[in-house]
């Protein structure tokens, strides 16, 4: 029986990588890599080997302290259903935990596969604004057709870090009071003056 082995990348890997998600890519199966964003990010990738022979590849990307991606997901076709894919995808679950991220996403053409590895299908609009970062590089950002899957990987890590709005990576502008509407009428002369139209006054702030 062959022997499946998984490790980090090395930058010898870069090559292999490159040929096998880029012929993916082709098939439309998945997004391509440029050189760079895999020699830069070489670190990100794991590696499976069969009997020494490079089988596939994964990337953990961190997009933030409580989340990660998985990407460039890809095993050689031949090699395909016999069990690279998930031994890739369990190394980069095993690294997230390492470094304590709590949850995990993909965006994928295969959500069989994903929902096999433990991942749900969720919207787009549920992962914050940084992992769509990368997005604005894709040439599908206009179109996007993949789908989006998160999977929960510490479950006691409390429901604002692994979904709530506070975790919102680029925080939006704080709010001042006289932004949220007119105050309650407070005497005659007040609630006539909150009869006109409003317009958006910034009141001086106390100190
Ligand atoms: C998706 C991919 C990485 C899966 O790798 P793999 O080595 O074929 O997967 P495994 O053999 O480990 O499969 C694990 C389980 O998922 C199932 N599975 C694999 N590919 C599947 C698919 N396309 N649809 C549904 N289920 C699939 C297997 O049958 C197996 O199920 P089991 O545990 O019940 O036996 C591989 O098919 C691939 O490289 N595809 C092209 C690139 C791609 O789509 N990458 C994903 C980018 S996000």
């Amino acid at each position: 029986m062959a022997e499946l082995v998984v490790r980090p990348a090395l930058v010898a890997d870069v090559k292999p990588i490159m040929t096998l998600v880029n012929e993916l890519a082709v098939q439309q199966v998945m997004l391509p890599r440029s050189p760079a964003s895999v020699i830069e990010n070489i670190r990100d990738f794991v590696i499976a080997e069969l009997d020494g022979q490079f089988a596939g590849c994964g990337a953990l990307a961190v997009t933030w302290t409580d989340i990660a991606e998985v990407r460039s997901l890809a095993v050689r076709p031949a090699l395909q259903k016999g069990g690279v894919g998930r031994a890739l995808v369990d190394a980069l679950v095993a690294d997230a935990k390492r470094l304590g991220i709590p949850r995990l996403f993909a965006f994928t053409y295969v959500p069989d596969f994903f929902a096999k590895m433990g991942f749900t299908v969720c919207q787009h609009e549920d992962l914050p604004h940084k992992v769509f970062n990368d997005c604005t590089h894709c040439p599908k950002f206009l179109a996007c057709d993949e789908i989006a899957m998160t999977r929960v990987l510490d479950a006691k890590a409390s429901p604002t870090r692994l979904f709530g709005k506070p975790q919102r990576a680029i925080p939006l502008p704080q709010r001042t009071p006289s932004f949220s509407g007119p105050e309650p009428a407070k005497s005659k002369a007040k609630a006539s003056e909150s009869q006109r139209p409003q317009t958006l006054r910034q009141e001086p702030q106390q100190p």
